[in-house]
């Protein structure tokens, strides 16, 4: 069974191929980066617009890679949910299209989720080896943990209550001058950098809490960089800049920041896990994905952490890490097998399924 995946909720247009659910045959991504460099954030009417110039060729190019024709396709599969509205609409457009001209079923696939499946891709695991399974997407809109029963049955146990973490390391690049996108360039920075150099917050909510809260780190950071601020209200300024300081003070900021983000991380999973397991849910594999687990030193710790606790680890190859279509085309042949395909009415929501 051969569906082809389509994904445009960011600011990636993403078109792949995926055989019975697992093996990727191709997987096309165009990133809009550099339309986004000069502003330090994606600007969604430059990414609806880039999504509508790049998307045929993308599809076709998913199609060459993978050797398949348009006939040979048995369902269209794309993300309808969340992202930017104007981007969804122009993925969503296309999918419908095609589905209607193939004659073939059309499966709308939430981002998130799809996330989580993006550990199974190219592997045989049998989905009881699998679920049930603690689940972290950690991404630029997205820091939740899930108790994951299969591909698509998720319960949230927890999620950020201000920033994601990858929109942390992209507003914490900016403050460090890293480069944008901020988050592979701040982990370039910490690699040379001593983690222990500055004590930043590593905030727990209250003692159950599976919830996080990464403003204050960042508000932390920003204190450390340009000191703290002068004057009240309109008025007030800061009296230092990235500029003043020296390549050490810099990479250590930023490992200092790292190791904040992922010792909070690691503290939610583990308290996350023993909840699960006080409830008799015996967890077997910690699921992984998102845009942040292209991160060196999450990679690092994760399957550290499955190994203390006895956990199969699935971490996604770093090609399915950020946005891509594989992981849409992935999860759709499971709401295929279940019948649950959609009508060319399929919306699109900003919003994740609840
Ligand atoms: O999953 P994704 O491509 O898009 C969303 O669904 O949000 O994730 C993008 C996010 C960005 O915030 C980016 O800075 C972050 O993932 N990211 C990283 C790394 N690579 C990408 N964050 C930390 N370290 C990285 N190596
Ligand atoms: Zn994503």
């Amino acid at each position: 069974m051969l569906i082809l995946g389509l994904e445009s909720s960011c600011d990636e247009t993403a078109a792949a191929v995926v055989e019975d659910g697992r093996a990727v045959r191709s997987n096309v991504v165009a990133s809009q980066h550099e339309l986004h460099a000069e502003y330090g954030g994606v600007v969604p009417e430059v990414a609806s617009r880039a999504h509508l110039e790049r998307l045929t060729p993308v599809v076709e190019a998913a199609l060459r890679d993978a050797g398949v024709g348009f006939g040979e396709l048995d369902a269209v599969a794309v993300g309808n949910r969340p992202g930017l509205i104007g981007s969804l609409v122009v993925g969503v457009s296309a999918a419908k299209a095609l589905a209607w001209s193939l004659g073939v079923p059309l499966i709308g696939v939430d981002h998130v989720e799809a996330h989580l499946y993006a550990p199974l891709l190219d592997t045989e695991l049998a989905e009881r080896e699998v679920y049930p399974a603690l689940g972290l997407v950690i991404s630029g809109g997205h820091t939740s943990l899930y108790r994951v029963d299969s591909p698509t049955a998720l319960v949230r146990l927890g999620a950020t209550i201000d920033d994601a973490v990858g929109e942390a390391y992209d507003k914490a690049a900016v403050m460090l001058d890293a480069g944008y996108p901020g988050g592979p360039s701040l982990d370039r920075l910490a690699q040379t950098g001593d983690p222990t150099a500055h004590d930043l917050p590593r905030p727990m909510l209250g003692k159950a809490s599976l919830d996080f809260s990464f403003s204050g780190l960042k508000t932390a950071l920003l204190y450390k960089v340009r000191g703290k601020p002068v004057g009240r209200g309109a008025e007030s300024r800061f009296e230092q800049s990235a500029a003043d300081l020296n390549e050490s003070e810099r990479t250590d900021l930023a490992a200092s920041f790292q190791a904040a983000v992922m010792d909070t991380v690691e503290r939610k999973l583990q308290r996350a896990l023993m909840g699960l397991q006080e409830e008799g849910v015996q967890i077997k594999t910690l699921l992984a994905g998102g845009g942040v687990t292209a991160n060196s030193e999450l990679r690092r710790r994760l399957p550290a952490f499955g190994e203390r606790h006895g956990l199969r680890v699935g971490v996604p190859p770093m090609a399915y890490c950020v946005d891509n279509a594989a992981m849409i085309a992935g999860l759709a042949s499971h709401r295929l097998h279940s019948g649950e395909t959609d009508g060319l009415d399929l919306p699109v929501f900003s919003t994740t399924r609840e």
